[in-house]
């Protein structure tokens, strides 16, 4: 196996930070920038520094501040650019300049329209290679690691991108980023492309050659592979692939590629994959996207199993449904998720998990009820399945019954709740103050029936979709015998939620006299 590496160039900074919707402020930038080095990236892309004061100074500050990978800044293949990365780099340990312009015949006729360029294609197209010519020889006043992209490099002519890549080479770059700015690029085409600039271009030996590929078409990362396989050395890409448009190519998912099948690969990269989760979700959170849960190597679901036939093979032998670990990537650990798919097997080991070993019979009832649980719900958890067992075992007394729930909140004064228990001694009623809207509601339900367990653990969701949806509101409560747990519906929330105090109150009251009884008997 080769001991062969590819770089690993993050352009979160940059690139993804161009998606719609999305700023970063200098601070976040420095914060994640610490993480993409704890990551083990190789070359941090900070900004464009002459694009605006705010990248300017980000630029700045992470040279400062960030030691370990290269911190490199975007130009265009203009003087002014180039002298403001320059200067926004002046105090990194390494730093790099990221120049170029666009080789497609699309972008020289579209962006040097004007006559001063050359009035035909072919002569816009010489003054375009001067220029970058001339924009590789001003940055390496500044630096030797020089990078050059020729953008949009997925529609341009090859023989003409052949021609200006040899020149930048002999100018000085050492970087020769191909970038597939549109994402039009399909994997073969994509691989031979770069085959091609290995066995065409004159002195490549002297260049290490770097992809960056969008996704308009969903093959960033596939694209960014083909790259590798077929010579390329570096990968430009971003964490939960954010950018430009539909994005980049995303680093979890080229590196876990490129580990996992290292057999096709044999190469590898610097990356400390295990970081990989938590980059993720602090990428997520600080541009604001959600990280979708079938995403790829970070998603929630990337470890959880559902049908019956993955669950009992997994949970048989990890590897027959997961090709990594949770573990590699940071994930949390892989789970078996129960839903009305799952079978027997995995809703047998849920329950060996949560302490109860249950006869064979006994596992068909719970079964049999888990089922209709399951078909009206998305996923059962663990509190559903303790209640159903709970209620497959004992018969659970209406010792108390919510009759009534007034409550009344009022901005800057504390909330109200008035509550009208059925006992079996007639109506309790009881009225109390609360921090919030459940609160009142529970302290009133205390003072109601003289009982006040205390809450362990409380939660909310939706069961149905929509403005008008049904919340299932779970509450975990205990005193000195033991915990219950109690559930409540209703599209009002704070009834789901007194009801599921109420529930599990029940449940408290029933188990602890049914089993006084027993040890009386
Ligand atoms: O997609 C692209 O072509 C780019 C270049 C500026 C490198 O982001
Ligand atoms: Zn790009």
């Amino acid at each position: 196996m080769s001991s062969e590496k590819v770089m690993i160039f993050d352009t979160t900074l940059r690139d993804g930070e161009q998606a719609a919707g999305s700023r970063l402020g200098v601070r976040e930038k420095l914060e994640i920038a610490r993480q993409l080095a704890r990551l083990g990236v190789d070359i941090i892309e900070a900004g464009f520094p002459i694009s605006s004061p705010k990248d300017f100074e980000a630029v700045q500050l992470l040279s400062r501040e960030i030691h370990g990978p290269i911190i490199c800044a975007l130009s265009r293949a203009i003087i002014a650019d180039i002298d403001a990365c320059g200067k926004a780099l002046a105090k990194a340990k390494k730093s790099r300049i990221h120049t170029g312009l666009g080789v497609s015949d699309i972008h020289i006729a579209g962006k040097f329209s004007d006559d001063k360029y050359g009035k035909t294609l072919e002569e816009k197209k010489a003054k375009a290679i001067e220029m970058a010519i001339a924009a590789v020889k001003h940055a390496k006043q500044y630096t030797d690691d020089v990078e050059f992209y020729t953008e949009d490099s997925g529609r341009a002519q090859p023989e003409y991108l052949f021609q200006i890549l040899e020149a930048v080479i002999d100018a000085g770059a050492t970087v020769l980023n191909i970038p597939d700015t549109t994402g039009y690029a399909i994997p073969y085409e994509f691989g031979v492309l770069i085959k091609n600039i290995k066995e065409r271009v004159p002195n490549i030996d002297k260049a290490t050659i770097s992809v960056h590929c969008h996704d308009d078409l969903g093959m960033a990362v596939a694209n960014s592979l083909a790259g590798v396989r077929n010579g390329a050395r570096q990968v430009e890409c971003t964490i939960n692939g954010v950018g430009e448009r539909a994005g980049n190519a995303a680093m979890e998912e080229v590196v876990m590629a490129i580990r996992t099948r290292k057999d096709f690969f044999d190469i590898d990269t610097n990356i400390e994959s295990k970081h990989f989760y938590r980059t993720s979700r602090m990428v997520a959170e600080m541009l604001g996207f959600d990280v979708p849960p079938n995403k790829a190597v970070v998603g929630t679901n990337a470890f959880a199993h559902s049908s019956g036939i993955h669950v009992d093979g997994v949970l048989k032998k990890r590897e027959t449904y997961e090709i990594m670990t949770p573990e590699d990537v940071g994930s949390p650990k892989s789970r078996v998720v129960l839903t009305a798919r799952t079978g027997r097997h995995g809703v047998r080991h849920r329950l060996e998990e949560l302490g109860y070993s249950l006869t064979a019979e006994e596992l068909e009832h719970v079964y049999a009820r888990f089922l209709d649980v399951a078909d009206k719900k998305k996923e059962v958890f663990n509190e559903d399945l303790v209640a159903i067992i709970t209620d497959e075992v004992r018969t659970i007394e209406h010792v108390y019954d919510l009759e009534y729930l007034h409550v009344v909140c009022e901005t800057a004064k504390q909330p109200t709740a008035t509550v009208k228990i059925k006992t079996a001694d007639g109506l309790a009623e009881a009225t109390a103050n609360g921090d919030g809207p459940v609160d009142a509601a529970y302290l009133a339900i205390c003072n109601a029936i003289g009982l006040c367990p205390r809450i362990e653990k409380y939660s909310i969701r939706a069961v149905t979709e929509g403005k008008d949806a049904m919340g299932e509101a779970t509450v975990r409560i205990r005193n000195d015998y033991g915990s219950f747990i109690g559930r409540g519906v209703s599209t009002d929330i704070i009834e789901a939620s007194a009801k599921a105090y109420v529930d599990a109150i029940n449940r408290m009251v029933t188990i602890e006299n049914q089993d006084n009884q027993k040890t009386k008997e």
